[in-house]
């Protein structure tokens, strides 16, 4: 729903949920429920609920999050039988109604299931792609962002390798504004960041008993599509030039150190700092969690 919202309010395109059969009608309350959303928001979109594989004709962008979230005490690799055979039915679906759609996979243990679609749909290789990387990067962003009192879009950072306790949170390539981190926090002081981020997604789980679904769903989905969409319009020869989502590429950023001198960095942090709200200022929301 997260990511369905999120590309409506975008713009991107018409969305359909998808649900299994005995849940076609959850799938077309939510469809209901957000398209009326958007008479609030602004966004006019048409947005269906489905349970028939034949309405995935012509999809652009398919995001798969079928299937059994984690729970307390579970690794994502516990899922792999349950999953699998999921992600096999609606590969050979997108195989079968969509074999032009850019395919994102949410679904856990994700390595593995990206492959499993990737293998039963057909598709080519960079057409099938996982949510990994942009998340575990952006946790690993927020954590020093707040170790060091910086604005969380002033760091930059990348973590490499699967999508598990193993994942590699690369140090060397972890700056604030050009910064080296480690020229602003010791190994020892990075350690537990590091920790945190490799276990960041049972962090949630063990919280909230269930996966975490806002971060999961929201800059890569958008990314990707957005950028899936404008080559899909460059092909188009009767497409009209489309400026929409160009922001979401410049800040598409460089990772790396650039040359920053000693005196420069307290000047640095300072302005990134002022980025900052104000605690005192930010706005409560207080609601069922389960709403
Ligand atoms: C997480 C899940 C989505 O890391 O794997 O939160």
């Amino acid at each position: 729903m997260v990511s369905s919202l999120r590309c409506v309010r975008e713009e991107l395109g018409d969305v359909t949920l998808f649900d299994i059969q005995e849940k076609e009608n959850f799938a077309k309350g939510k469809a209901l429920d957000l398209e009326q959303n958007g008479a609030i928001l602004g966004y006019d979109r048409n947005i269906k609920g489905s349970a028939n594989p034949e309405d995935l004709a012509d999809t652009d962008v398919c995001i798969i999050t079928a299937g059994f979230p984690r729970k307390p005490g579970q690794s994502r690799a516990d899922l792999i039988g349950l999953n699998h055979k999921i992600m096999k039915q609606w590969g050979e679906n997108i195989g079968k109604y969509a074999p032009n759609a850019f395919v994102i996979v949410i679904t856990n243990p994700v390595d593995a299931m990206v492959y499993a679609v990737w293998k039963a749909s057909g598709l080519p290789a960079n057409k099938v792609v996982g949510m990994a990387g942009v998340l575990d990067s952006a946790r690993f962003q927020l954590f020093v962002a707040r170790a060091l009192g910086v604005a969380t879009k002033d760091v930059r950072c990348m973590v490499l390798g699967g999508h598990g306790d193993d994942m590699v949170p690369i140090v060397s390539a972890t700056t604030v504004n050009g910064i080296p981190v480690t020229q602003l926090m010791s190994r020892e002081a990075l350690q537990p960041h590091i920790d945190r981020t490799r276990k960041g997604g049972g962090e949630i789980v063990n919280l909230l008993g269930t996966s975490a679904f806002y971060a999961p769903l929201q800059g890569h989905v958008l990314r990707r599509a957005v950028r899936h969409r404008r080559r899909r319009r460059r092909e188009d020869p009767r497409a009209q030039p489309d400026r929409r989502g160009e922001g979401d590429a410049r800040e598409e950023r460089q990772v790396g150190p650039r040359p920053v001198r000693r005196d420069e960095q307290a000047v640095i942090l300072r302005d990134s700092a002022k980025g900052l709200p104000a605690t005192a200022a930010l706005p409560a929301f207080v609601a069922s969690s389960s709403a």
